[in-house]
């Protein structure tokens, strides 16, 4: 770990991969497929916003989820979690290799700008990615582009995690 307490002033930078549908490889295009077709099941009655998510695992696995709500609205969950949490209990000796995100808006179509992970799931997703010592690749889905992530501690910059308790 890098403590810059000597500093005046420093950037965090994260380097986003711009992509077309076309320049994914044939794994990530069906990661992207997964997650497309998961935001059918969605069950978002409150937000209307629905939300898909795919995984593939190390061993080349692919789950799905998608986010879930409730009349009690915290009660609901997020798809990435959805989908990483019943990844990691089916699979619990399978790291997550790669997320793909993908959501529709209440008019039903698919968002133009690539969909992003709240804060919570961020934070979930950084313990997966610290707990098997691996990056998690991300990518995040919009009509208009897809944005490729190299790890989920790049989305989480000065994160709060585990050694902060030792
Ligand atoms: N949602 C997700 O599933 N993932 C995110 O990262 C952002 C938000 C869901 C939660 C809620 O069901 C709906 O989208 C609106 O916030």
């Amino acid at each position: 770990m890098i403590i810059f307490a000597c500093m005046k002033e420093f950037d965090i930078n994260i380097r986003i991969k711009v992509k077309q549908e076309d320049e994914l490889s044939a794994m990530e295009s069906i990661l992207l497929d997964k997650a497309r077709q998961a935001t059918y099941r969605s069950y978002s009655p409150y937000s209307r916003f629905s939300v898909g998510a795919a995984v593939e695992l190390e061993d080349g696995s692919i789950v799905a989820g998608s986010n879930q709500e409730n009349a009690a609205y915290p009660s609901g969950l997020c798809a990435e979690r959805t989908c990483m949490f019943y990844a990691n209990s089916r699979y619990p000796d399978s790291p997550i290799r790669r997320l793909c995100i993908a959501a529709r808006n209440t008019d039903g179509n698919f968002t133009l700008r690539p969909v992003a992970p709240c804060g919570a799931c961020r934070q979930a997703l950084l313990e997966a990615e610290q707990r098997a010592g691996k990056d998690i690749e991300i990518l995040l889905y919009g009509t208009e582009c897809i944005y490729c992530v190299d790890s989920v501690h790049a989305l989480l910059p000065l994160c709060f995690d585990g050694s902060f308790l030792e």
